[in-house]
């Protein structure tokens, strides 16, 4: 059986789309995530368009233990120069350097003719091959190109030493057959390309990226680039969860499979929406929230019946898994440790006993604690991030007939308090916001973005809020989860200006 390399862009390509930027220590966790999904390659970044992009791929390279690290870089020496010493200190670190080789490409936007760009080729790709062993040469829009001249580049990367070839469907042009032919074409066109591996990246924007990469597939590619939930430009990429499913369950079609512990892809999901409050759309394949149930009379009954008369994968085999046990104010520590082990976290010492405290607030108020409450508490622990502002208390005065006044007290991190009062005809969280905003100094920053959602039903459900607030060009979330959901916003601009302050400093570290 043929092992297909799973390529995850989720941090780069993924990161690109709207709502989806994420800091370094949001990137590291996702990473350690990544990791332990057991993807064989992390895009870590593009080391070049940021100091901060820069801080984060290389943080990246630091930790991740199993899977390679990658930086793309342009076919440019200062980007080669600067990816490479983004990752040098992975474990396996990995260059992908890119090129566009379609002729609207070439003409409009690199200005450069075919020779220009085939020599380009010859001298970046060895260039980067002088750096590094594990090098990738994306050929850009590919699938538009001239095909006898996509095949000379190719044939030139190969020679000049990358060792793996990408062919990607940049603008998600292309359909199913042709994009199998395509790839049939090629390696039947190019010398050596036996010797390399073959890897797609596909784009979403007429819904066929998983289709498109399948097809690949059954043409000879053996890598699959993708994003977690499918996130990427535009319409997204081909989402790592549907192809590495279909592989699975349809062995016998593509006889191929991967190296993904496919136990994690649930979790994974989970903690990118966590991450970037940017929600999957109920219905979609694998990892939304219908993906495994199942409404109609007829179904339920075929289903008890014999599952596999309306299931063809089993929610087990993606990590969700039925959990008859249910928490409520009696539960004790070690039973909420026995319930987060199922549910597949696995939390310290002292991060058990936070959430613990505050599974114990929650389950006086409620009546029991659902595995999404409990799962709103781990994220909100796992996605901590360093406080320079701590909210130490807030009181608003509020009502149909009156301006609202918002008293907000913060603790800064020479530990003095700091309170400013504002008011407001907008309501509570215009006037806390205000006051928030007076005493952090801040200036250079404006919401972007507030997402008010109910993690359970009922009045008394946990409401959870994400805010996006942007400074110099970058987006920073924050999330916090409460039963109070005006103290959950409140809460969720401290951590969003937190966030941000946090990732100045490390960008400023270096
Ligand atoms: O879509 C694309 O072509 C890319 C390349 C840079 C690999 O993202
Ligand atoms: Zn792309």
């Amino acid at each position: 059986m043929k092992k297909i390399k799973i390529f995850d862009t989720t941090l780069r390509d993924g990161e690109q789309s709207p709502g989806c930027s994420m800091n370094i220590s949001e990137k590291l966790k996702m990473a350690a995530q990544l990791d332990a999904l057991g993807v064989d390659v992390i895009e870590a970044g593009f080391a070049i368009a940021s100091p901060g992009d820069f801080a984060a791929v290389k943080g990246i390279a630091a930790v991740v233990k199993h899977a390679a690290v990658a930086s793309l870089a342009r076919s440019l020496k200062k980007d080669i120069d600067t990816a490479w010493e983004a990752v040098r200190e992975a474990v396996h670190p990995r260059l992908h350097v890119f090129l566009a080789t379609s002729d609207i490409h070439m003409e409009y936007k690199l200005k450069m003719s075919r020779e220009e760009v085939k020599r380009t080729c010859r001298e970046m790709v060895s260039y980067a091959c002088s750096l590094c062993d594990d090098v990738e040469f994306s050929a850009e829009d590919a699938s538009r190109s001239d095909l006898a001249f996509l095949c000379e580049v190719v044939q030139i990367a190969i020679e000049a030493g990358a060792t793996t070839i990408n062919l990607p469907d940049t603008v998600g042009y292309s359909v199913p057959t042709e994009y199998g032919k395509f790839i049939a074409d090629v390696m039947a066109n190019v010398k050596d390309i036996d010797k390399v591996t073959v890897s797609v990246h596909c784009h979403n924007d007429l819904g066929m990226a998983t289709a498109n990469s399948l097809m690949a597939v059954m043409n000879g590619a053996t890598q699959i680039e993708c994003t977690v939930n499918g996130i990427g430009e535009r319409a997204g990429n081909t989402a790592l969860e549907e192809v590495v499913m279909a592989l699975k369950t349809r062995k016998d079609i593509f006889d191929a499979d991967t190296d993904i512990d496919t136990t994690q892809i649930f979790k994974t999901s989970k903690l990118l929406t966590a991450i970037t409050g940017v929600k999957v759309q109920p219905n979609k394949a694998i990892v939304g929230e219908n993906a495994f149930a199942h409404e109609s009379g007829i179904h339920q009954h075929g289903v008890l019946a014999k599952r596999e008369t309306y299931e063809i994968m089993t929610p087990e085999s993606i990590g969700l898994k039925e959990n008859k046990m249910v928490l409520g104010k009696h539960s004790g520590k070690h039973a909420l440790e026995d319930k987060l082990h199922q549910m597949g976290f696995t939390v310290g010492k002292e991060e058990l006993q936070e959430i613990f405290e505050e599974f114990k607030v929650l389950a006086d108020r409620q009546k029991s604690v659902s595995d999404l409450d409990l799962e709103a508490l781990v994220h909100k622990k796992i996605i901590k991030i360093h406080e320079s502002f701590k909210l130490d208390r807030f009181v608003i005065n509020v009502g149909n007939t009156i301006t609202t006044t918002s008293a907000v007290r913060l603790i800064n991190e020479n530990g003095d308090a700091v309170e400013a009062v504002t008011s407001s005809k907008f309501g509570p969280i215009d006037a806390s916001y205000s006051a928030i905003k007076q005493l952090v100094g801040g200036e250079d920053f404006e919401l972007v973005d507030f997402l008010i959602d109910a993690v359970t039903g009922g009045t008394d459900a946990q409401g959870k809020v994400t805010v996006k607030i942007r400074s110099a060009g970058k987006i920073y979330n924050g999330h916090a989860v409460c039963t109070d959901i005006v103290e959950a916003a409140v809460r969720a601009y401290v951590a969003a200006i937190n966030n941000m302050i946090h990732d100045r400093n490390l960008v400023a570290e270096g």
